[in-house]
């Protein structure tokens, strides 16, 4: 059957039963990125502030990664604060600061139980000294999980890690380590932040925004892409298992023709 009938079969069948048994468990994505936007919009819509958005995504948050941990996901990227947001009202960094230092303190002991390793990436040392210290012991106490790769972008920007990573290999090859005629793409990313993970099969953003907004631009080149007008606080499992149904109906050619890669 063709992939694409299966997958407006699926979806029609999704309707009728557990969405989450319409998914095809032999073709995960192995890495989800999701820009979890819509917070402040969700807010001002019920007359509250700003903040009373954040508060609630971090609930979105704990449903999703129990979500992919569920499903056995190995990567999920949430971007959570970006380089330009440091430009946002004080009022607002300051509030999402110190959510980011409860959440974490509170969610820790969550993340052993499920087995779920915390990385981040980003421009830490911007953060305040609480919020780093914080999140360095929450790195060390998840570090021998071996489930879920949990990446939180934190005053991450991909100018900001492409800028870096030319400034390392600059100091590379000036202190000989590296030959210029020798760089690869695999070099390249080696001095990304990401070097550790595959790239983003499936990238999602939330809130109804259509833009990248300056997130993993180099890793994002052949991931899939997912637009829903739901709001992040909003945003649960069921809306994650859509957005997997929808990838899996996805036809993905890197750049050859589809009967080459057709495999059905
Ligand atoms: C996303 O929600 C969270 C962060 C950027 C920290 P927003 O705060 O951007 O919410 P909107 O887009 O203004 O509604
Ligand atoms: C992107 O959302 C950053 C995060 C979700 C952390 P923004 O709300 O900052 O992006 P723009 O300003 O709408 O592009
Ligand atoms: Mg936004």
């Amino acid at each position: 059957m063709p992939a694409k009938t299966r997958h407006n079969l699926l979806l029609i069948l999704a309707f009728f039963m557990d969405l989450k048994n319409t998914i095809d468990l032999q073709h995960l994505p192995r890495h989800i990125a999701i820009i979890m936007d819509g917070n402040g919009r969700w807010a001002k819509e019920k007359g509250e502030d700003r903040l009373f958005g954040h508060f609630h995504g971090v609930e979105s948050v704990r449903n999703i990664v129990e979500g992919c941990a569920e499903l056995g996901i190995q990567y999920l990227t949430l971007y959570a604060f970006s380089t330009e947001n440091w430009d946002r009202p004080q009022h607002e960094v300051t509030g999402l600061m110190e959510l980011l230092v409860d959440t974490i303190k509170k969610e820790v002991p969550v993340l052993n139980k499920n087995n779920i390793r915390l990385h981040v990436i980003g421009d830490i040392g911007m953060l305040p000294e609480s919020a780093r210290d914080q999140l360095n012991e929450a790195l060390q106490e998840t570090g021998s999980n071996t489930g879920l790769n949990l990446i939180m972008a934190l005053s991450y920007s991909s100018r900001w890690e492409l800028v870096n990573a030319v400034k390392n290999i600059a100091a590379d090859v000036q202190a000989g380590k590296v030959q210029p005629a020798n760089i690869t793409q695999d070099t390249l990313q080696q001095y990304l932040s990401t070097s550790q993970f595959p790239d983003p099969e499936l990238m999602i953003r939330t809130s109804g925004e259509y833009r990248i907004s300056n997130f993993l631009l180099y890793q994002l080149a052949y991931a899939e892409l997912y637009f829903t007008n739901t709001r992040w606080p909003d945003f649960r499992k069921d809306n994650l298992y859509e957005a997997i149904i929808d990838f899996q109906g996805r036809e993905r050619r890197f750049g050859k023709t589809g009967e080459q890669v057709k495999t059905n």
